[in-house]
Order: structure tokens, then sequence, then C-alpha cells
């Protein structure tokens, strides 16, 4: 069986949650306190043994180019200065290929990881979105990886959601466990309301894939906000080979709303030997004011 190494990270949305802040500065380097979220997205593709990356971008997402490329002059200045931590901090990626691929126009997730083709050849691979970060001993993109190595099935992750909540979502029909972690699925469901949700079980942002999905995207004709959703054509190949589902048991932080990117912060904060003692101390202080 052939090593999983490639990943795809598509970053070629508008953002449009965050404006007026994402007119000129992409959603994908929004700060969780001084790190990009695509960083920790890319940090948890290295950890898990992906070594090539291909981040599909548009117009307006040039900093993203930037913060991947290395920038000796900034290095050579913390090298002369001594600040080895924070040379390591923007360092700490150096070592991957990762490369930039254009969708030409937004037609949705499944057309932008079909635009990765050529990169992916016939080899599995993994899709990892921006908008969820994961915290658990095992990387979640790691515990694809193992889920695959056993089974040889495209797998997915899920976790469970509040029932109203999975209109956000792909949400799974789950038949029955494999094992303690893994589903056999009837059905794959782009973003269906609470009355139709088949389960609670919600697709969360990481996949691992064998090639066949690319050819079953060739395909795939636009869905839900009629776009190419990569959700329908994981039902359709659902049809001819096994499509499993891993549920996720870590911690979610979600950035791609107003409100969760700033708990997010908070969260990421407190974990922060830097700053959490002080940031604690505010948050005592705020609780306190709040209640008067
Ligand atoms: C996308 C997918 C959806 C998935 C979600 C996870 O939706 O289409 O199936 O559950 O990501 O974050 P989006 O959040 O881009 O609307």
């Amino acid at each position: 069986m052939k090593k999983v190494t490639k990943a795809i990270i598509p970053a070629a949305g508008l953002g449009t949650r965050f404006l007026p802040e994402t007119k000129a500065v992409p959603k994908e380097m929004l700060p969780i306190i001084d790190t990009p979220t695509i960083q920790y997205i890319v940090e948890e593709a290295k950890q898990s043994g992906i070594t090539d990356l291909a981040i599909v971008i548009g117009a307006g997402k040039g900093a993203i180019e930037d913060h991947f490329s290395s920038n000796y002059m900034l290095e050579q200045n913390l090298k002369e200065k001594n600040k080895l931590d924070m040379l390591e901090s923007v360092q700490k990626t150096n070592d991957m290929n990762i490369y930039f691929i254009r969708q030409a126009y937004p037609k949705g997730l499944g057309d932008a990881v079909l635009t990765a083709k050529t990169f992916i050849g016939r080899d599995p691979f993994v899709v990892m979105l921006g908008d969820d970060l994961m915290k658990d001993e095992v990387p979640l993109t790691q515990q694809l990886i193992n889920s695959y190595e056993k089974s040889g099935a495209s797998t997915l992750a899920v976790m469970r959601v509040p029932h109203e909540e999975t209109s956000k979502y792909g949400v799974i029909d789950p038949v029955d466990k494999v094992n303690d972690e893994v589903y056999d699925v009837r059905q794959f469901v782009e973003k269906p309301s609470p009355e139709e949700a088949p389960s609670d079980l919600a697709i969360i942002g990481r996949y691992l894939f064998n090639a066949d999905i690319l050819d079953v995207l060739e395909t795939t004709k636009p869905g839900k906000g009629n776009e190419v959703q990569l959700t329908d054509a994981i039902d359709t190949l659902n049809k001819t080979q096994r499509v499993f589902a891993h549920e996720f048991k870590g911690e979610r932080f979600d950035t791609g709303n107003k409100l969760s990117w700033l708990e997010t912060n908070i969260e990421f904060g407190l974990k922060r030997a830097d700053i959490s003692a002080d940031l604690k101390d505010y948050l005592i202080d705020l609780g306190k004011k709040l209640d008067k």
C-alpha cells in the first residue's frame, strides 16, 4: 500500500464572514494569537507525515504564498540577534514541499479539490479544510491515515454536533460500526435541514481519499448553492466502493465565524505560557465586572 504523503488545502474561499478584514487579507491568514490559522493546519499535516502539500488559492491570496516562503533577511536578522525561539517559529514548515494551485472560478469545494488532479496523480491523499483546528494526542490527519492503512478505504472525519446545527455540515447516515471509531456509511448528505438530517454525525474538514474520487468529481454536477460539492462526489463514490467515517473524539476549535474565532483565541491564549497567567487574571476581572 502506498504511503500517504500528499495533502490538499483548499484556500480559495472569499471569507465574506470576516469582512471588512478579509478585503485585503486572506481569511486563512487570520491569527490565533500570533499564528495564521493555515499554519496550524500545515503543522498538523507535517506531524502526520505529509511531505507534499498543494494549497488551492484564488485572487487576493498572495499573503499565503509569502507566509510559506522562507524570508532569508528576516531569518538572518533573528539569527544575528540570537532570537532563536522566533527563528524556530518562522522555520517550522520550511522543509515541506508546498505548491500553489489556482482555482479559476469559485465553483465549490469539489472543484477546488479537482484542480489538484495533476499534483495527486493516482496517489492517495488528504484534504484538510482550514476552518477547524483539531487537538488530540494523535493528530486527526494521522488518525485517518492509521485507519486507511488498516482498511485501504477512503475515510473521512466526523464528529457529533447539536442536531439543530446539522444544516451547516455534510452529514452521514451511518450503518454499522466497523470498530470502536469507524462507521460504515449508507449515505452522505450536504447540509441537510435538521428535519432531514440522517444523524448528528457531521463531516469536520479532514478527508482521506484514494484517487478514484477525482474521477467522480470530473462528472459531479453542481449541487447545493449551485457549487460542485465534495460531499455529493463522496456519496457517488460510496455506491461503488466503501467510504468510511472515522469519529473524532478530540477537541475541535472552529475559526470560521466571528464568535468561535474569538473563543478559539481565548482558549489557545490560556494554554500559552507567555500570556496565560495575565489573560486568566483579565478574564476573572472581566467576569466580576459583568456580574455587577
Ligand atoms: C464544507 C463541506 C461540508 C463540511 C464542512 C466542514 O462546508 O461542504 O460538508 O461539513 O466544510 O467544515 P463549508 O464549511 O465550506 O460551507
